[in-house]
């Protein structure tokens, strides 16, 4: 097992809540990667020195609480915009993953796209990344095209989706999906839909915890990112968008902070990102994220990667050999992700969750806001673990007996 690159005992110390003991006295084993990551004691407490030190407005009055409030805001962005392999110009600060999708939805398609324009989906789309289209087809007749999923291979059906882009004018694809932990061949989706004259949004909620997301490089028209997934707050995520999209995308939400100026006749707006960041910034939320990506950036993500990789498949594999457990999606393939998605036969989901949470382990149990992937993998439900990069093979160990007794016992 190739988990020795990273420094787990340093990692894990730096996590002050994988300390915690739950109320019935066992340890805890945070299982739930993919809904939310931990922080690291870096990011509490350059948010808690900021609320400390410096909180103040940004972008706004001439004391120095509020150049430092400014500078610490506009440091993150360039921190982050490297992380991610590309410029603080073309990174606009979202409330996450769900409001970068909205903001492509409202600011760009609404602009750019009109009736029987033709958007692709795919049937393992988180609800953030359908119900803003849906909406958009009910307002001005876009229609949307899904491409299903092989429910054998739980991976993207390619050859329906060469179908499915021509004629297409934007491609939205979740990079990982949360569910399956698959990643999609998203190079050879955004080549196939550049070829066929179609833009490209990826979802990398899930992708990037686990992969550098470099977006000059990968040549995405739009990715939406999530910071509470990868070790920064929540309420702060961001759209990377290519500048000449932005130059053609108009304001989502207006008032302050994005305008130039306002008469009682009207307004004029700001340029670039300014422009869609209205009202007061995410400023602790920005500075919380910018000290993650710093922490993360000590990291190889390959590292990442094949830990929490190596984690996955050995559970899946584990798991796979307890009477009636099925597991949704392919743990043991290189390229996935760290979730494990999986059912009981005889053991409800919410109850086997209960059980699961009895003994320390925190699992996710339901839909994970991806009905239409239910619907097509015929469940109302999973339970999902997920791991991260301070999940230990004890852990899984010790998931993988505990399940077998709760197995044993009620089924
Ligand atoms: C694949 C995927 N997309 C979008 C989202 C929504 O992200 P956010 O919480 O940042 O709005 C999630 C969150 O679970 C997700 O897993």
């Amino acid at each position: 097992m190739c988990t020795m690159t990273l420094n787990l005992k340093k990692i894990r110390s730096e996590f002050p809540i994988l300390e915690r003991k739950l109320p019935n006295g066992k340890q805890l084993v945070y299982f739930d990667n993919a809904a939310t990551s931990q922080k690291p004691k870096c990011v509490i407490s350059a948010m808690s020195n900021y609320y400390e030190q410096y909180n103040s407005n940004a972008h706004r009055a001439n004391h120095t609480l509020a150049d430092e409030a400014t500078t610490a805001l506009e440091t993150a962005r360039e921190n982050i915009a490297n992380f991610f392999g590309t410029s603080p110009d073309q990174l606009i600060y979202t409330s996450g993953a769900t409001e970068a999708i909205n903001l492509v939805a409202f600011s760009w398609a609404r602009q750019n796209l009109s009736k029987d324009d033709i958007v692709v989906l795919t049937e393992m789309e988180h609800h953030a990344d359908i119900v803003p289209w849906q909406q958009l087809s009910k307002e001005i007749g876009i229609e949307v095209r899904y491409v299903p999923i092989d429910t054998e291979t739980f991976s993207l059906d390619m050859e329906a989706f060469s179908v499915a882009v021509s004629g297409a004018s934007l491609v939205c694809v979740v990079h990982t999906s949360n569910v399956l932990g698959v990643r999609n061949p998203i190079e050879q989706i955004i080549q196939l839909s550049h070829s066929s004259g179609a833009k490209v949004l990826l979802d990398c909620a899930q992708g990037a915890p686990h992969e550098k997301i470099l977006f000059d490089e990968m040549n995405a028209d739009f990715v939406a990112i999530s910071a509470h997934k990868m070790a920064g707050p929540t309420g702060i995520g961001c759209l990377l968008v290519k500048k000449e999209i932005m130059d053609h995308m108009s304001p989502f939400m207006t008032g302050g902070s994005m305008i130039r100026t306002v008469t009682i006749e009207g307004s004029t707006f700001q340029e670039g990102h300014a422009m869609f960041e209205t009202g007061t910034p995410r400023i602790a939320e920005a500075i919380g994220w910018g000290a993650a990506v710093e922490w993360l950036d000590k990291f190889d993500m390959h590292d990442v990667h094949s830990h929490v990789q190596n984690l996955a498949s050995w559970t899946a594999s584990e798991m796979r050999k307890i009477p009636g457990i099925r597991i949704y999606g392919n743990p043991e393939n290189k390229q996935g992700s760290g979730a494990v998605s999986f059912l009981h036969e005889t053991i409800q989901s919410l109850d086997l969750a209960l059980f699961l949470d009895e003994g320390g382990f925190a699992v996710r149990t339901g839909h994970h806001c991806a009905q239409p992937l239910m619907d097509a993998l015929n469940v109302p439900s999973t339970n999902r673990i997920s791991f991260w990069i301070y999940n230990t093979m004890e852990e899984a160990e010790m998931f993988v007996e505990y399940l077998k007794y709760v197995v044993e016992r009620f089924s």
